[in-house]
């Protein structure tokens, strides 16, 4: 009978795991975007988005344009030090927050409720976006925080950031890079050690 109650267990908190895990649309590589110069000719900071959520197409496309995996052998297409791939991405909604899983191009939710108010900190337009992406430098699986560790990580962040403007350019999408955010509120809130570190974030929408 323990054993049973046991494996019953067991199941329960495996379709619960499996159940904050969702698989996002294959990325559409065809999608028609602008070409690569007209994007750098667009890109622009933005800070007004119409408050229709993004669909989930768009959202799997940001994400894979961020640093999604871009060929078989696990490489992304923002590159990282050593290919170290220290950069964590997470997506705040009205829903919740979840982690971006490039490898298996998915999404782990971390938490429930809307808190985009701790990424747009003392910005309130960053809380009508309906996405906001956060990027936190994972010292710990880059391996060191020496002074070098921390600019070639700082590189690597700015690359997926600028990864996510240019997408939002090329997409018709709008976004603004920002430093500005509760860094403290969003380390408790994703139970961050002191070496994973929220650097920046984008609040992406679409237009007004
Ligand atoms: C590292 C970095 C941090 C930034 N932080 C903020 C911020 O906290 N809030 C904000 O509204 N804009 C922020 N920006 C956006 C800049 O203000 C903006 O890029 C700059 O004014 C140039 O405008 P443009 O992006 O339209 O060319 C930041 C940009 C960068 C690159």
């Amino acid at each position: 009978m323990k054993n049973l109650v046991l494996a019953a267990t067991m199941l329960l908190v495996g379709i619960a795991a499996m159940a904050q895990t969702r698989n996002l649309p294959k990325p559409n590589i065809q999608r028609k975007t602008l070409s690569v110069m007209e994007t750098y000719k667009q890109r622009k900071s933005v800070r007004e988005y119409s408050n229709k959520p993004l669909s989930d197409q768009d959202l799997s496309d940001l994400l894979w344009a961020a640093q999604g995996k871009n060929r078989p052998d696990g490489h992304l297409t923002a590159p990282t030090a050593m290919n170290k791939q220290e950069i964590r991405l997470y997506v705040f909604t009205a829903k919740g927050v979840s982690l971006y899983n490039p490898q298996a191009h998915s999404l782990t939710q971390v938490a429930t409720g809307d808190h985009r108010d701790i990424v747009a900190g003392r910005q309130d337009f960053a809380k009508t976006a309906p996405v906001s992406l956060v990027m936190v430098a994972d010292f710990d699986k880059f391996g060191a925080k020496n002074e070098h560790s921390q600019w070639m990580v700082g590189v690597d962040v700015g690359i997926v950031c600028q990864n996510i403007n240019l997408f939002c350019s090329a997409a018709g999408l709008c976004t603004v890079p920002r430093g500005t955010m509760d860094q403290k509120a969003i380390q408790t809130l994703l139970k961050l050690n002191t070496n994973q570190i929220p650097v920046i974030n984008n609040p992406v929408g679409y237009g007004k």
